[in-house]
């Protein structure tokens, strides 16, 4: 990087250039440069999009001073404490709470496309037994485009809806599939009288041997995770579905390109990282090292489940997810409340450290909800797999406000070239 300052360079002389401001309903505005390159010849550098706002977008809003997260205007906290999951999934779909009608026939399009093709569901034989559940996730959401060709149409209204409702309402029969060949058992098919948590419980934890009885306050936390994982502004996978769709490619693929990017350990796989981080700690005695470890430049270990880009406080859903530890532990049987202690203990040492302070890391979605799974029987591994349920949404919703957006144009990013100069080719026999 140079320390040399740029001087804009106008044709009648002058060194301003005025910028369009747009302004949104709530936080920064925006610097609309796409005249820059033309009128400059210059790129702006953003490396990791820090302070780049990419779309415009009603669905979510985030302040990341104050801890604020908005779905459609409304506080995260109103809707876990009011709502229900397939509730939250309408209005972040259709951008308004719904009507009592509107939502028993939303609920009930949802439990009639649980299932899967039965070709789709073979698949799973194809894998080995110790698959990871997201290697095997993605590969059958993106099967679906092989499925739904025939309603693919991404003008056509209908064809995005029955995406919508299909894709949401299949995900949990997914990755419950991935789940049972994980475990070795037989797949179990959903049943359309339950709820989407219940089903999903229902399908993870059932055996033909033996009936099945969901326990409501595994339910009541399941649902909750699924609000509070559901939507999160331009995060690094909704980003990755937008751009993917942005080509016009089929919806479906642009959710498994989510899915695929939602894996990361920087991302959604933290909370399943935050699980493996916790085990590997053991006890309170050792959290001075690992910290230590977290704080060292040379050491690539990083305290998973702490930091956020956007959140410089409290992330408000760790705060909420905290709150449910607590009962589920309470109720659930607490084989994992010692993980928990550990949990709470890491968090006030690195609270009260400076070096988080200074840096304003704060623990995030994922510090404690892989603790929940856990205690609901949910395999480290399938962690992210949660996540995505969730998420997916949040994906679809703003895939569906991309892909009607006037004069959408394809995502296609510039960068700053740092390669050769252009030279000559030197045949085999002169290279040294
Ligand atoms: C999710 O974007 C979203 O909205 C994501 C998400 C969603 O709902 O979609 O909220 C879900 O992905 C939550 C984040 C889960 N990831 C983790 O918990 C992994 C651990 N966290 C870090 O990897 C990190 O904090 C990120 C990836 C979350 C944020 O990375 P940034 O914004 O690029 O910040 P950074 O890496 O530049 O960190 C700033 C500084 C750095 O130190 P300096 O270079 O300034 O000296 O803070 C340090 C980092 O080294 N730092 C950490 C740390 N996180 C950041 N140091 C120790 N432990 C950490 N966890």
């Amino acid at each position: 990087m140079t320390n040399e300052t740029y001087t804009l360079n106008n044709a009648d002389g002058s060194t301003s250039l005025e910028l369009p401001v747009k302004k949104g309903t709530l936080g920064p505005d925006v610097l609309d440069i796409g005249k820059l390159y033309r009128e400059q010849g210059v790129f702006t550098y953003d490396p990791g999009f820090v302070a780049t706002a990419s779309c415009e977008s009603d669905i979510t809003f985030i302040d990341g001073d104050k801890g604020v997260l908005l779905y459609r205007g409304y506080p995260v906290e109103q809707l876990a404490a009011n709502s229900s999951f397939i509730e939250v999934a309408y209005l972040l779909l259709y951008g308004e709470l719904p009507t009592a009608t509107q939502l028993a026939a939303f609920d009930n399009s949802i439990r009639t496309h649980t299932m899967l093709n039965e070709g789709m569901l073979r698949f799973f034989n194809g894998f080995r037994y110790d698959a990871h559940p997201m290697a095997m996730i993605s590969a059958v959401v993106g099967s679906m485009s092989a499925y739904y060709h025939d309603t693919m149409d991404v003008n056509n209204p209908e064809h995005r809806e029955i995406f919508a409702h299909r894709i949401i309402a299949k995900l949990p029969t997914i990755a419950a599939a991935a789940h049972k060949l994980n475990v070795g058992q037989p797949f179990i098919y959903p049943q359309n009288d339950l709820g989407y948590t219940e089903n999903m419980l229902r399908m993870f934890f059932a055996v033909p041997a033996e009936p099945y009885e969901i326990n409501p306050v595994a339910a009541q936390a399941l649902d909750l995770l699924f609000i509070l994982h559901a939507d999160h502004e331009q995060n690094c996978s909704t980003s990755t579905v937008r751009m993917a769709g942005s080509s016009g490619a089929n919806p479906y693929s642009a959710i498994a390109a989510g899915i695929a990017a939602l894996w990361g350990p920087a991302h959604g796989g933290a909370n399943e990282a935050v699980l493996r981080m916790l085990t590997q700690i053991g006890s309170a005695k050792n959290i001075p090292e690992y910290v230590a470890k977290a704080k060292d430049k040379d050491d690539p270990f990083r305290l998973m489940g702490f930091g956020h880009r956007v959140y410089k406080n409290f992330d408000p859903r760790a705060t909420i997810i905290r709150k449910m530890c607590h009962k589920v532990l309470d109720q659930m049987g607490g084989k994992d409340a010692p993980l928990f202690e550990l949990a709470l203990e890491l968090e006030q040492v690195a609270l009260k450290d400076p070096y988080f302070i200074e840096k304003n890391l704060y623990p995030n979605v994922d510090f404690y909800s892989g603790i929940i799974y856990r205690a609901l029987g949910i395999p480290t591994s399938m962690f992210t797999g949660m996540f995505a349920i969730g998420r997916t949404v949040g994906w679809v919703s703003h895939w569906q406000e991309m892909i009607t957006e006037p004069g959408r144009r394809i995502a296609r990013p510039r960068q700053l070239y740092t390669g050769a100069p252009e030279r000559n080719y030197i045949a085999v026999a002169d290279r040294k």
